[in-house]
């Protein structure tokens, strides 16, 4: 096996078409889309008789590492559309110390931060960009908060392809940074994300480009989809009891209960699912707000603030998505405080020497928070999500100053 088999091999695709998310109305595989017809997300659809009878686990385990391994659940067509930077997978991580000290049971993180450019961005973007690739398009623009439009500046510049990208202005320095030293025209912007998006959405017949918004082109959700392919694959093809999941637009949480009804499908996993908890910060929470009120669709949240910038989501298009989803699981969604972030941030680094991001440490405090009001039982094997590296984030100045011309009291180390 050499280490680039899953970028070269040409290798059976399996997609039909594209489903209508709300009325399963059909659209036509490998053409340019957005939204469906009737203005909401669409889903790639695959023959999953033909993968069940191609795929088997024994192959998967013989290919590289890496997210290309699960090439027949996947829609880029051809080898040579594959635009990669590396998708290694990522590891779980057992997180034993900081679950004694919560009187917590089996706790797993996986740590996406080892993805290029430091986040889960990189699955959703490498697949909408190896399919931008695929289907000619020369120009993307995107609304973000950071993460995603770094990881769309990498692909994007690797293929070629031209990308314009709004973010917030209070946008943390180094994604600004580092999506325009990757190639991309940035833009600090006056408002929130989906502020940015209108001016996405404005500039589509005007400028031409094409809109890679959060659910707004269906290429990005089967890239966040590998989430749930691989960590199944990890555990053995079984699912955890519990996964927290820290949902701004939700395409991962999406992404990945679509992941478990197709590996079903072809028979790798059986009926069981993880519930799924939507995580999102107590100064940005419409899902949680939707969840409590029974509802089907989350209103926007007025004066969205949180340290947790990556989950700063005030209306998400998939709203329904992520609330079906949750719902179906047996799930909930929660919100956490920023003090709580900010102390799970710490105690998981100083127990386990494992910096997590912000959006990864509200994940954290959100398992602790419903062990403590019932919601989660020690029994249950819960895994979380450390979206991307904790290093992409401003750290607190931390330093104890020692002057070396001075007598040291070595009593005091
Ligand atoms: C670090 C981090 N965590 C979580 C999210 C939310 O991801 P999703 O859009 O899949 O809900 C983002 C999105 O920007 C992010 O950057």
């Amino acid at each position: 096996m050499r280490y680039d088999d899953n970028l070269t091999a040409e290798r059976k695709t399996f997609v039909t078409h594209l489903e209508c998310s709300a009325t399963g109305e059909r659209h036509a595989a490998d053409q340019i889309h957005n939204l469906s017809r009737a203005g909401k997300p669409l889903l790639v659809r695959y023959d999953l008789d033909g993968v069940k009878k191609v795929l088997s686990k024994d192959a998967l385990a013989g290919r590289a590492p890496d997210l290309w391994r699960y090439r027949e659940l996947l829609p880029v067509r051809r080898a040579q559309d594959i635009v990669s930077l590396g998708e290694a997978m990522t590891p779980i991580l057992p997180l034993p110390k900081a679950a004694a000290k919560i009187n917590g049971g089996e706790l797993l993180v996986k740590d996406e931060g080892r993805l290029p450019t430091g986040s889960f961005k990189a699955r959703g973007l490498v697949m909408a960009v190896s399919m931008a690739k695929a289907l000619g398009i020369k120009h993307m623009a995107m609304p973000t908060n950071g993460n995603a439009g770094a990881a769309l500046a990498a692909y994007a510049s690797h293929a070629g392809i031209k990308t314009t990208i709004f973010c917030p202005e209070d946008t943390p320095e180094v994604n600004v940074s580092e999506i325009g030293l990757q190639g991309a025209k940035v833009f600090r912007v006056n408002g929130l994300i989906d502020d940015c998006g209108k001016i996405v959405g404005d500039g589509k017949a005007k400028v031409g480009w094409f809109d890679v918004s959060t659910l707004k082109e269906p290429y990005r959700i089967e890239g966040k989809k590998t989430m749930g392919l691989e960590l199944a694959e990890q555990l053995g093809w079984s699912v955890p009891d519990v996964i927290f999941y820290p949902t701004g637009g939700g395409t991962g949480l999406i992404g990945m209960w679509k992941a478990f009804a197709e590996l079903e499908a072809i028979g790798f996993i059986g009926a069981k699912r993880p519930r799924m908890v939507a995580v999102q910060a107590a100064g940005c929470a419409p899902m949680v707000r939707a969840y409590e009120a029974g509802v089907e669709h989350a209103p926007r949240w007025e004066n969205a603030h949180t340290i947790a910038s990556g989950i700063r989501v005030p209306q998400a298009v998939g709203d329904f998505l992520i609330l079906r989803a949750v719902r179906e699981s047996g799930g909930f969604a929660i919100a956490v405080s920023d003090e709580a972030i900010g102390e799970g941030l710490e105690e998981v680094a100083r127990e386990e020497g494992f910096l997590m991001c912000p959006e990864g440490a509200a994940t954290y405090a959100a398992y602790k928070q419903s062990l403590a009001d019932g919601r989660v039982k020690r029994s249950e094997q819960a895994l979380l999500f450390n979206c991307a590296t904790g290093l992409k984030y401003p750290l607190p100045p931390i330093h104890r100053a020692l002057d070396r011309h001075e007598p040291i009291d070595f009593s005091q180390f």
